[in-house]
């Protein structure tokens, strides 16, 4: 057994419905699929209705369990409504929101036009908001429980230079991730959220190691581990949460990256640079000054 493993029971999520959003590519593809091999009711949305289709049948074919493909924008009020009714029209109720949809690219901020500091904003902090206002009004009215987790990153809490746009939204979903599990508790709503490091996607490493860049930037040589994300281990957590497992756990954010944002935090971790046979005439260097 090692990370690129199932974790969870077989029918750890069975009877439950999942909306994944952003589900048809990456690490939501990958989330979903997990969910549906756990024996969940999986709806997949995103703006293009061919790599839903695509997708849905790809997680059938692997899974054996119904994955239904919803276009919606999340940025759409009206078409996150109409992603509800579609997925209670098919299973019935919905019990789980992964809010995963995001966009993203790197830039220095003083590029940005007003337009695409707003695309971030819109897809990542108010899609995120517009599905959780939909779907938790409506367990809600029905007194029914729920559960949601956000994808958020690390720089939600450290920030970052060169993905500003996207660190504003990913800070205001973790402030929303941690009221909302306070506020909604008394709904029995449980809110979590993730912050993942750098697990390989298109999607991501397109707009965020670009061609250009490819050479400059290594994302394994920051991390401790020395490894990027298996994208199995991310769906072992993403199920976890979602899952009653967890049931006690609300307004958490776990980190699963390797311990790359602490190595960059911790003062002296530049340290590690220092070849073993130096530390000897270090430690005597040190030792020398006592009492001086
Ligand atoms: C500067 C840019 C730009 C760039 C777009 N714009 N790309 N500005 N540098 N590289 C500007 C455009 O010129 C325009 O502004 C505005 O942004 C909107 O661009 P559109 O192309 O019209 O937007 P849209 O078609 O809605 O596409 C949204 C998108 C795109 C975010 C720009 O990349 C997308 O669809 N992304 C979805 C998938 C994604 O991003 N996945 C990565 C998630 S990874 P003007 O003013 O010129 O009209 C992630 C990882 C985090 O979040 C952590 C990793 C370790
Ligand atoms: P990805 O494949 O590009 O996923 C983003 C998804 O969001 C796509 O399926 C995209 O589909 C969808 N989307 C974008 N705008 C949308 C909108 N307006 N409405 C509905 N759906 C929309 O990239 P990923 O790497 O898997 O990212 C998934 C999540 O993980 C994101 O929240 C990201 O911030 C987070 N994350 C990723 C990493 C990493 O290393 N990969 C690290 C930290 C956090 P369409 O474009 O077809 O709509």
């Amino acid at each position: 057994m090692n990370y690129k493993n199932s974790m969870l029971k077989d029918n750890a999520l069975e009877s439950k419905t999942i909306v994944v959003t952003g589900g048809g590519t990456g690490l939501g593809k990958s989330m979903a699929t997990y969910y549906s091999k756990l024996g969940a009711n999986v709806v997949i949305t995103s703006r293009k209705l061919e790599v839903l289709e695509k997708a849905s049948k790809e997680i059938t074919a692997e899974t054996g369990n119904k994955v239904l493909p919803v276009v919606c924008d999340v940025r759409k009020e009206d078409q996150v409504n109409d992603l509800l009714k579609a997925a209670e029209s098919e299973f019935g109720e919905v019990n789980g929101l992964l809010n995963n949809a995001a966009g993203n690219f790197i830039s220095p901020t003083e590029r940005l036009s007003p337009k695409a500091f707003g695309v971030i904003i819109d897809i990542v902090l108010k899609g995120t908001i517009n599905c959780t206002m939909v779907f938790g009004k409506n367990w809600i009215d029905k007194k029914q429980p729920g559960t949601v987790l956000n994808i958020v990153t690390t720089y939600a809490s450290t920030g970052s230079g060169y993905v500003v746009p996207s660190a504003c939204a990913k800070a205001g979903v973790l402030a929303m991730t941690r009221s909302l599990a306070v506020e909604w508790a008394k709904y029995n709503i449980r809110f979590n959220a993730i912050a993942p490091g750098p697990f390989p996607t298109k999607g991501a490493w397109d707009r965020l190691v670009p061609k250009p860049l490819k050479d400059k930037i290594s994302m394994e040589k920051r991390i401790p581990l020395k490894r990027t994300g298996d994208h199995q281990e991310l769906a072992n957590l993403a199920a976890y949460l979602m899952s009653d497992f967890s049931a006690y756990i609300n307004g958490e954010v776990v980190t699963i990256d390797g311990g790359e944002w602490l190595q960059g935090a911790g003062q002296f971790n530049q340290l590690e640079a220092v070849p073993s046979e130096m530390w000897d005439m270090i430690e005597e260097s040190i030792r020398g000054t006592k009492g001086s």
